[in-house]
């Protein structure tokens, strides 16, 4: 009778414990769908400012030349002095330099954008032609915070055909790769993307020279909720869901791994009809 409540109890915990991964998957699940909309929402202020600052640029322009202008009009000591009053050199030069920095930090806004309408791909969460190395620079422009102080980036690259996917769900699986391969590095670590292709397959390899994985544990890792990390590290769910997603692709999801050497994940992709499954529940 104890032993089955100490049981019942056990499970009882489990089941909170699941209740509660499952609560933060969803959330996952949902960050695809509001960085879209929060990257759509942003687009159109992103504009009026741009088109704005274009014209400040102008304006700013006119108005010294007009300061200067009506200066030289003025006696040169009342010249002079209004013009040190309102710190009007310093003024002049560091106005462009104000302008140009806006420019610059608002084209880096328009290009996290574009990465993200690019990674997440809401418009289209069906399989069509792309050319896999975008959704790879677009992911790992916007992971690039994540990555740059654990590991350095290395890619080679081949020339690759098209490739039909859903762009979104295959950024993901990059997504998780990348930040297990960072993830994985302690110290300053490499991380190798290689991407090539064959007459059946097209595919991408993320390398890392991590903590490797023992060869008892290399298809456990697949399983959701197996995690060897600090709960707010992971929650054991992004190889679960990264193979889930790329069967439904038809494709192959293998690793190969090293203990104190690392690991290499790679991607294939079938080339060729991929029948149109709806994947929608692989999200
Ligand atoms: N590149 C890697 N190097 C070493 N171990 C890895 C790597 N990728 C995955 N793993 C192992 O597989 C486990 C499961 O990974 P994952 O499903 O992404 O979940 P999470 O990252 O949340 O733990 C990790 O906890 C880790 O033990
Ligand atoms: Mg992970």
């Amino acid at each position: 009778m104890q032993v089955d409540q100490i049981e019942i109890e056990g499970l009882r915990l489990k089941v909170e414990q699941l209740t509660e991964q499952l609560m933060q998957y969803e959330k996952l699940a949902s960050l695809g769908q509001l960085t879209a909309g929060v990257a759509h929402e942003i687009n159109n202020p992103i504009g009026y400012v741009a088109s704005n600052l274009v014209s400040l640029n102008e304006y700013t322009g006119n108005l010294m030349m007009l300061v200067q202008q009506i200066s030289e009009l003025l006696p040169i000591d009342q010249a002079h002095n209004l013009k040190q009053q309102y710190d009007f050199e310093y003024i002049k030069q560091d106005l462009p330099t104000l302008l140009a920095q806006s420019g610059d930090g608002l084209n880096r806004v328009i290009e996290i954008i574009s990465d993200l309408k690019d990674f997440s791909h809401l418009d289209d969460a069906e399989f069509i032609e792309i050319d896999l190395h975008l959704g790879i620079h677009s992911t790992l422009n916007l992971i690039d915070n994540e990555l740059k102080y654990r590991a350095e980036v290395q890619k080679v690259f081949s020339d690759l055909p098209l490739v039909r996917c859903v762009p979104s769900q295959v950024n993901q699986v990059l997504l998780n790769l990348l930040l297990n391969a960072a993830q994985a590095s302690d110290t300053r670590g490499i991380i190798t993307i290689n991407t090539g292709s064959d007459e059946h397959w097209v595919w991408f390899s993320v390398k890392d020279n991590g903590s490797g994985i023992p060869q008892n544990k290399l298809e456990q890792i697949f399983q959701p909720f197996y995690t060897t990390k600090a709960k707010d590290q992971g929650m054991g769910l992004g190889l679960a869901l990264s193979r889930k997603i790329i069967d439904k692709h038809l494709g192959v999801l293998e690793v190969i791994s090293e203990p104190g050497i690392g690991s290499c994940f790679t991607v294939k992709l079938p080339i060729g009809n991929v029948s149109q499954h709806v994947i929608d529940d692989a999200t």
